[in-house]
């Protein structure tokens, strides 16, 4: 296959993986906002849905993730290492993605398990923590489909597409 054709098809594969995690991370959104904003009666069963969503939406990160890290980068940091500093500032956001959801269904459990006395402080927090994780998801993809995959793409189609086909088999 050449430079032009694997490019395109990774960005192609990568696209779709993305728009499954956009549809996730649409839901728990969605999710999150009840928490903040609907009644207290409603807590326990908002924060148990929310949960729910956010199983969904990690598992489509997961499978994003172990994707770009097992099949994509190493191939990619063969073929051009230029990509390598781009590459690792992904590879942190796949961390903290990781570690924020953690916490995030931390939070949720405990407000299933329980309604606090004064809901309204872990309630706010939940929710703020819910946007900056749906915010991280949104950037990471802007990043990579701006930055990584059309440099990629770019460099697969240049001048010196043998060289780096040959480097990468
Ligand atoms: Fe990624």
């Amino acid at each position: 296959m050449d430079g032009q054709k694997l490019a395109e098809r990774i960005c192609r594969e990568s696209r779709r993986s993305q728009a499954l995690v956009q549809e996730d991370s649409k839901a728990f959104m969605a999710a999150v906002q009840k928490i903040r904003f609907e009644r207290r009666y409603y807590l326990r069963r908002n924060a148990a849905d929310a949960r729910s969503r956010l199983r969904l939406l990690s598992r489509s990160f997961s499978d994003h993730v172990a994707r770009e890290e097992k099949e994509i980068f190493p191939r990619v940091r063969r073929m051009t290492p230029a990509l390598l500093p781009l590459q690792n500032l992904l590879s942190l956001e796949h961390r903290e993605f990781a570690d924020r959801a953690a916490a995030l269904d931390r939070g949720l459990a405990a407000l299933e398990k329980k309604t606090p006395a004064d809901p309204a402080a872990p309630a706010r927090k939940i929710y703020s923590d819910g946007i900056y994780l749906v915010c991280l998801v949104r950037s990471h993809f802007a990043v990579e489909g701006d930055g990584f995959y059309r440099m990629l793409r770019e460099r697969l189609s240049s001048e010196s597409r043998p060289a780096l086909l040959s480097e990468a088999s």
